[in-house]
């Protein structure tokens, strides 16, 4: 195994769901024979499969400084990214005054794609995109080497668990999406720009990646490349904001998120997800995975069954 100047690559949120950024990198940097350290909550299933790869595995809270502190002690490159949820600003700084203390030669941060189009006169209700605005601004003050990875949605975190239900029941997608265009980018191609940048971080400090998949298109669009995966007629249909927020509180989502989705809802019907960027390829030299790749990949999980809208688990 090759050895990255002094110590491993740190891989925060790693366990994370099969097809997360954390877990796939984790998978993509031990193929390439980088030894990672996987960073996670709790031991489980998933920490054990992470072990069995080949990581080493450390167990800690990215909201407690010591904790923080002992992981990443002795490793010089970090990828840091973790479940949307309420304390990501105080994590990402966390990690900063960590990082800057232990001296590291690239942080890459997960953020999102709307942090592009936020400024301090024009920010978003999401309290997610708000916190990587200023997680943002926080990195870029402390002065270390970072790599900013500005994705739009998932693919994996988002299409496949919250339009899966209706598809495989009703052979539609319902969502509050309107008329407006998005371009979902596949979670496994923004893992793949992350594992590039861990491997050889010099020529990429300091740049911003924004990353789409390859076509823009309104939601019918997007129905139509499902209809081609899976052989059999998908359809769009626009649901009320209002019917989407009932099923996802029923769903049990927790409140920030749900207010995270409402607010892409908004946007998305503002035509703020129109979006076009290339970074996937310029930084793997692969083009990214269209809407019809992904779903014909996952066909098994949007195959029909008899009707169910039960399960909804996105992690975004
Ligand atoms: N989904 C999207 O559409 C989308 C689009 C653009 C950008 N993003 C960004 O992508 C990131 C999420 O990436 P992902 O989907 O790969 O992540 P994820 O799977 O949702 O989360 C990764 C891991 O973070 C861990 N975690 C949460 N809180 C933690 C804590 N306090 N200490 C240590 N670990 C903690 C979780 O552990 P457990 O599993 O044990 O809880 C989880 O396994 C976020 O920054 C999000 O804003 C997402």
């Amino acid at each position: 195994m090759n050895t990255i100047g002094n110590g491993s690559i740190l891989v925060t949120g790693a366990a994370g769901q099969l097809g997360a950024v954390g877990r796939t990198v984790t998978g993509l940097l031990l193929n390439r024979g980088l030894p990672v350290r996987a960073m996670v909550r709790r031991e489980d299933d998933r920490a054990a499969a992470l072990r069995a790869a080949g990581a080493e595995v450390v167990v800690g809270d990215l909201l407690e400084p010591a904790e923080v502190y002992r992981v990443v002690s002795g490793c010089r490159r970090v990828y840091f990214g973790m479940s949307v949820s309420p304390g990501y600003l105080e994590a990402t700084v966390t990690m900063a005054a960590v990082a800057r203390e232990v001296g590291v030669d690239v942080l890459v941060n997960m953020s999102q794609m709307t942090v592009s189009q936020m400024s301090t006169q024009n920010t978003t209700p999401s309290p997610q995109q708000r916190q990587h605005w200023l997680s943002e601004q926080a990195l870029a003050w402390s002065g270390l080497p970072v790599v900013t990875i500005r994705p739009t949605v998932f693919l994996e975190g988002f299409f496949l668990p919250l339009t899966g239900p209706s598809v495989r029941g009703r052979g539609r997608i319902e969502l509050p999406f309107g008329h407006g265009k998005t371009n979902p980018v596949a979670a496994a191609d923004v893992a793949r720009v992350v594992a590039a940048v861990l491997a050889e971080p010099e020529p990429h400090l300091g740049r911003i990646y924004e990353l789409t998949g390859p076509r823009s298109q309104d939601m019918h669009g997007i129905a139509g490349e499902y209809s081609d995966a899976l052989n059999r007629e998908v359809t769009y249909s626009d649901i009320a904001p209002d019917d989407w927020e009932r099923e996802l509180k029923k769903a049990g989502l927790p409140e920030h998120l749900i207010r995270h989705l409402m607010t892409m809802a908004d946007l998305n019907r503002a035509g703020r997800y129109d979006r076009l960027a290339d970074g996937v390829a310029r930084v793997t030299g692969r083009p990214a995975m269209s809407v019809r790749e992904f779903v014909s990949l996952h066909a098994e999980e949007f195959a029909a069954r008899r009707p169910s809208n039960k399960t909804v688990n996105a992690s975004m």
